[in-house]
């Protein structure tokens, strides 16, 4: 069984997870209007990876014989200055993010919930991986900043990326 704290604060990282698909959300409807439909496309796989992280949040609290709580998702921004500015605010909120998650694991040793502790090691990599992949994009928009032509290319690149979830086992699902 899940203890009430670490209950509570599961549940607020599924809010949180789909708080980021909402925000990449928002970011894909910006490029999509400043017709980088490839930045738009990278945005839109961003959205399902954050839904299958709150999934497996949710599902984490429903093995463990918990109680969900779905609360309100807060509204986004909706606009930036430039693709910089978003990838910016991108690594930002990764970092974010990466914070709520270490806290997630001082809870759950603090709480001797060994199973939560485990489950959320999944999460402690992913971030590693969340961090350097909007890292190393806003390290591009810097190189490329005011060269259209390279901007485009970019986006063509960005484009090209799928959605892959994790096989089981290496998700820990
Ligand atoms: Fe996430
Ligand atoms: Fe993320």
């Amino acid at each position: 069984m899940l203890t009430e704290k670490m209950e509570k604060a599961i549940n607020g990282q599924i809010n949180a997870e789909l708080y980021s698909a909402y925000l990449y959300l928002a970011m894909a409807a910006w490029f999509q209007e400043q017709d980088l439909p490839g930045f738009a496309g990278w945005m839109r796989i961003q959205v399902q990876e954050e839904q299958f992280h709150a999934m497996k949040m949710f599902d984490h609290v429903l093995e463990r014989g918990g109680r969900t709580d779905l609360g309100a998702i807060d509204a986004p921004p909706g606009d930036w200055k430039s693709p910089l500015d978003v990838f910016k605010a991108t690594l930002e909120h990764e970092q974010k993010v990466t914070g709520l998650i270490n806290d997630l694991v001082y809870l759950a040793r603090d709480e001797r919930d060994n199973a939560t502790e485990i489950f959320l090691q999944w999460f402690v990599k992913e971030q590693v991986e969340e961090e350097d992949t909007a890292s190393g994009i806003l390290g591009q928009l810097k190189l490329v900043e005011g060269s259209p032509q390279a901007l485009f290319l970019m986006d063509r690149e960005l484009g090209q990326r799928v959605f892959t979830p994790p096989a089981a086992g290496e998700g820990g699902a």
